[in-house]
Parts: C-alpha cells; sequence; structure tokens
C-alpha cells in the first residue's frame, strides 16, 4: 500500500512561497530522452540474490509498483529535475550523484538555500532489498521516503500541493505521465510511484565480487582472497551486521562510534532508550566511492574505518552484543585490533564491491543537458 499524503493550503506556506519563487536563480532545460524508452525493466538481479533467504523475505520486486520502462523514464526525469525545489536550485541528484554511487562527496549536503543537511546523503542502490530508508530508518517504504527531501525544510524546501501545480504546468511531463499511468493526471502518488521506480531500478550486481559468483572468485588476487574469507568468516562480525550478498541494509545497530550519542538516531522515531544512537546498518556495495563514511560522514576513508573497527570503539550502553567482550549488549568494547594486513585485505575485499557499469550506465544519468 501506498501511504497517501494529504496536503495543506497554509497561508504562511504560501506567502513564503511567493517569496521565493521571486528568486528563481536559473529555469532549468528540457531533457532529451531516447526515443524508445531505455530497458529498465532488463535490469533482473542475478538469481543468488533471490536465493538469500533474507532478500528473498524482503523483496520488493513483485509489489504494487513495479519497474516499468515508461514508469522509471518519468522518474529519472523528476530525479534530476531542479524544478522539484522551490527554488529551482537542487534535484535530488544534486546530493546523490551516480559517479558516486548515488551519494554526495560533501560531508554534510547543501540545500535549496544552501543550509545543510543534518546527515551525510546515503546511498541508493539495491532499495528493492531494503527494509526501511533513511539513516534512522523513519521510510517504511520507498515511495513514502521519495516525499520526504522535497518537503524537507533544508533540502527542497516544496509543498506537496504546489508540486502538482508546477509539474501540471511543466509542458515535457505531460506525455511523460500519459506513458507511464496512461492519462495525464499529476497526482502525488503518481510522482511518488515513478521516482520510487527509478530508484528501484538502480540495481548493483556488476562488481568484480558478482562475477567472483559466477567463476568461483577465478579473478580474485590472494589480498582480495584473504579479505573475502575475513569478511565472511564473520571473525569480526562484519557479515553478521552488514549481512546478506547486499551487504547490509537491512538492519540497525549501534557499533560504537560515541559513547554519547550526539545524534539520536532510531532512536528518535522509537523513543526506545535501546535506539539510542542506533543507525542503519547500510549496504557495503560501491562503498569506495560513497566517502565520506558513516552518519555523520565522520570518516574521511575506509582506512579510517578499518582503525575505528580495529581500535576505537567506543562503550556505549546498548553497544551491539557482537562488538561487545563478553557478547552481552552493552558489554565492554571488543576492540578487533586488526593486523596492518589484515586492514589491507578488507579493504581490498571492499573494493571489489564496486560496480563501475553502474555508475556509468545512460539510464541512470542526468537527461537534462548541462
Ligand atoms: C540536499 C541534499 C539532498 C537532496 C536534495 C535529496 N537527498 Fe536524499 N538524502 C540526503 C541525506 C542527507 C540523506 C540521509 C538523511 C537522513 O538519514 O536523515 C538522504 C537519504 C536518502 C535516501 C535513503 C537511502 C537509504 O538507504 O535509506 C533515499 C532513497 C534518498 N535520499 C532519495 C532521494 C530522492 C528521491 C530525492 C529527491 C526527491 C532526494 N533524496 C533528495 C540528501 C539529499
Ligand atoms: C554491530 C554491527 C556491525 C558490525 C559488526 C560491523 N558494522 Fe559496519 N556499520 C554498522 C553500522 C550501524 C554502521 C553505520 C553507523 C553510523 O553511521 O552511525 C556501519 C558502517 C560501516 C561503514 C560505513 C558505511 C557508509 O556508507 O558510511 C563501513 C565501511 C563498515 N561499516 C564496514 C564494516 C566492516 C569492514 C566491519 C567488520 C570489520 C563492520 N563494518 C562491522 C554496523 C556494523
Amino acid at each position: 500500500m501506498l501511504t497517501i499524503f494529504s496536503c495543506r493550503k497554509d497561508p504562511v506556506i504560501e506567502d513564503y512561497i511567493d517569496d521565493l519563487e521571486e528568486d528563481i536563480i536559473e529555469v532549468p532545460s528540457e531533457p532529451v530522452l531516447p526515443d524508445e524508452p531505455y530497458d529498465y525493466e532488463a535490469r533482473i538481479f542475478p538469481s543468488y540474490f533471490l536465493a538469500d533467504p533474507l532478500l528473498n523475505l524482503i523483496n520488493t520486486l513483485n509489489d504494487g509498483n513495479q519497474v516499468t520502462n515508461e514508469g522509471a523514464t518519468l522518474g529519472r526525469v523528476l530525479f534530476y529535475d531542479k524544478n522539484l525545489s522551490i527554488n529551482n536550485t537542487i534535484s535530488c541528484a544534486s546530493c546523490h550523484h551516480q559517479a558516486r554511487g548515488f551519494t554526495d562527496p560533501q560531508h554534510f549536503s547543501e540545500g535549496f538555500e544552501g543550509g545543510l543537511s543534518e546527515r551525510n546523503s546515503m546511498a541508493i542502490v539495491n532499495v528493492n532489498f531494503e527494509r526501511r530508508f533513511f539513516w534512522d530508518t523513519r521510510a517504511s517504504s520507498i515511495e513514502q521516503q521519495v516525499l520526504m527531501p522535497i518537503e524537507h525544510p533544508v533540502e527542497m524546501g516544496m509543498n506537496l500541493e504546489h508540486l502538482v501545480e508546477r509539474i501540471q504546468e511543466i509542458a515535457y511531463y505531460k506525455p511523460l505521465i500519459i506513458e507511464a499511468f496512461g492519462d495525464s493526471l499529476v497526482t502525488i502518488n503518481r510522482l511518488a510511484r515513478a521516482l520510487g521506480q527509478f530508484l528501484k531500478s538502480i540495481r548493483s550486481y556488476e562488481s568484480k565480487y558478482d562475477q567472483g559468483m559466477a567463476n568461483d572468485f577465478a579473478d580474485f588476487n590472494s589480498t582480495e582472497l584473504a579479505g573475502k574469507d575475513l569478511f565472511m568468516s564473520g571473525v569480526h562480525s562484519c557479515i553478521n551486521c552488514h549481512t546478506t550478498v547486499n551487504f547490509g541494509g537491512v538492519s540497525s545497530h549501534i557499533n560504537g562510534l560515541d559513547a554519547v550519542s550526539a545524534d539520536p538516531g532510531v532512536g528518535a522515531i522509537t523513543g526506545d532508550e535501546e535506539d539510542y544512537g542506533k543507525f542503519k546498518t547500510v549496504t557495503l556495495r560501491n562503498i569506495e566511492l560513497t566517502s565520506p563514511y558513516m552518519h555523520d560522514g565522520r570518516f574521511a576513508t575506509l582506512d579510517d574505518v578499518l582503525n575505528f573497527y580495529s581500535t576505537e570503539i567506543q562503550p556505549h550502553p546498548f553497544l551491539d552484543d557482537r562488538l561487545a567482550i563478553d557478547f552481552h549488549i552493552g558489554g565492554p568494547p571488543k576492540d578487533l585490533n586488526l593486523t596492518t594486513e589484515q586492514k589491507a585485505q578488507y579493504i581490498a575485499f571492499l573494493k571489489t564491491l564496486t560496480d563501475w557499469n553502474l555508475i556509468v550506465n545512460p539510464i541512470y544519468s542526468n537527461p537534462f543537458p548541462e
């Protein structure tokens, strides 16, 4: 079921919109699209994704909003369209760059008026196999998630009712909406579905690791193989939190970044004491491209991340039991004390998760001429 959002006509917001529209800086150009839509439907996950019991349990490949070529095409245009922000300055892609695995190299991302996001931008990949969205897991479906940045007061500052009116006025949307939904009616629900389809079409399964799944890792060098064995063995619990062939995105944990969490994370959503400082255990696919790392972008390099797990895990009243010496929640932190060689092996393995095809695939690229 898709959540339908009610829109308010708030006089204060209306005035605010009028003020901002006077400052429109540039009017974006028209998108350039192929005559036949790109074949998003042909992006089919290899069978081992569907054989993974956990992924099979949560996959949304057959939910009420399956990817169609026409829907994803509309979603792609929306994703790259600065008209989705109140003053036409910011698109989703401003903070989710294809070349960076759909993240932002900035520590925090700049919104429509130059304000900064409170957290580091997140990768968008293989969302079909994720249960909840955002670092604090506050969105429970991708169709619900996609509207939140549009309305966010720092990110895009747009009122959804106003967005519908604006999209109705933009000529290039009419044929795209007819293709995707059969008639030209613009609704929030349709915009959410189209954006959702585009996001669901961003599927990463062509990394060196995936080639390895097909040829028994014949092309892995000895460092990569050693890193894979370390990761998969669970000796340092990486695979127990960054689970499945998607290497995360399924659950959230407290991994001991801070003794006292400045950002409550999941705790602010659930109100449960044990969730304060808990964050989504994100996928490690394309991790080489998605620095800086963690919810607040505190680590610039994978070296920094491995050093953290090696010797810097902080005590926390609800530290995950996998990272506690006594295997009890909140127990004393178990520094992994990785050797220089092990860190290099981990990093070599993590780099096999980079999907170089994904980041140049034109079906996910910006349709607007720069
Ligand atoms: C100003 C920067 C900015 C813009 C614009 C923006 N995002 Fe984001 N995005 C972020 C940040 C920061 C987060 C993490 C926020 C949090 O967890 O509180 C995020 C998180 C997400 C996630 C969650 C991923 C996950 O694994 O849970 C998705 C999906 C996403 N954005 C899609 C979009 C879409 C679609 C748009 C356009 C409608 C958009 N974003 C616009 C910065 C931005
Ligand atoms: C107890 C569960 C847990 C274990 C064990 C664990 N992680 Fe994590 N990992 C997390 C969580 C949660 C985050 C996000 C934390 C945050 O941002 O607050 C994270 C973040 C990361 C990130 C940064 C992701 C990004 O996009 O910013 C990397 C890289 C990473 N972990 C690698 C590893 C490696 C390698 C291991 C094994 C040595 C490991 N993790 C073990 C839970 C875990």
